[in-house]
């Protein structure tokens, strides 16, 4: 009986509780030019995923649809969605008309954690660009949302869609690392004074 009491109350769990996880925001004492490198190369590894690209599309206000679970071609958000200046479809279809409070229960349906979905900023342009690009965007506070390092690092932590990149629902690969391993890494080149590759 117990162990049926138990059963039932795990299926009404959901697999991962997205906002109980403790991020520490530490960063380390010292880190070398290569060691920031090193790390960075992890972070492009995991901006440049569709987990994290296919919102973060720049100038366009066309979310993309793009990794393994969409086919061989990345192709632009079916349904003709725009985001639009407000970012979250508000001229045309609001975002969270699909987008709601929990990823779908099998593969194809809308994502989302209640997090608010939009379109990242402009300014933020990720999808199908260089790693220095991406680079020396992320550390401009220009164009980061004016931001240190260590802020960016800090946010992240907090961030409900970051939380969903790594738990995406049925049928979608998640985000490479872990959640609090990218922000390790954030940490290690920001006190390595954030090195850009040469390409
Ligand atoms: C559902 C769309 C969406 C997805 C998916 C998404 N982002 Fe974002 N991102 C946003 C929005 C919206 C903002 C602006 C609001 C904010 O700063 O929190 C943003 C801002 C950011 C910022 C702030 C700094 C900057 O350059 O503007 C970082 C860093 C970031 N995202 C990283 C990521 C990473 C890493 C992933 C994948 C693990 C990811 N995002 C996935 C929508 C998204
Ligand atoms: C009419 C319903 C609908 C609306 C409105 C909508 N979406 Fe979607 N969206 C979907 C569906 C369904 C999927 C999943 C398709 C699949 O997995 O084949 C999806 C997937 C996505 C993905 C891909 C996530 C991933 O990496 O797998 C992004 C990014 C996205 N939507 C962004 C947006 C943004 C931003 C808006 C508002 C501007 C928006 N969507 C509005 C239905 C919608």
């Amino acid at each position: 009986m117990r162990r049926l009491i138990f059963a039932v109350l795990m299926a009404t769990v959901p697999a991962v509780a997205l906002s109980a996880e403790d991020i520490q925001t530490n960063p380390p004492a010292s880190a070398t030019e290569a060691e920031g490198l090193e790390a960075w190369s992890r972070i492009y590894e995991v901006t440049s995923h569709s987990r994290c690209s296919n919102c973060h599309t720049g100038p366009s206000d066309r979310p993309m649809w793009s990794g393994p679970s969409y086919g061989a071609e990345p192709r632009r958000h079916g349904m003709n969605i725009r985001a639009g200046e407000s970012r979250i479809g508000a001229e045309t279809l609001p975002c969270s008309t699909c987008h709601g409070a929990q990823n779908g229960e099998v593969p194809h349906s809308p994502p989302d954690n209640a997090s608010g979905w939009m379109l990242a900023p402009v300014e933020a342009h990720w999808f199908g660009q260089s790693s220095r690009t991406i680079c020396e965007q992320l550390r401009d506070p220009a164009r980061n949302g004016g931001r240190t390092l260590n802020e960016v690092a800090q946010h992240l932590g907090h961030d409900l869609i970051l939380r969903w990149a790594w738990a995406p629902g049925p049928g979608r690969e998640p985000a490479p690392y872990s959640l609090q391993e990218h922000v390790d890494d954030l940490l290690i080149w920001g006190v390595a004074g954030a090195p850009c590759p040469q390409q």
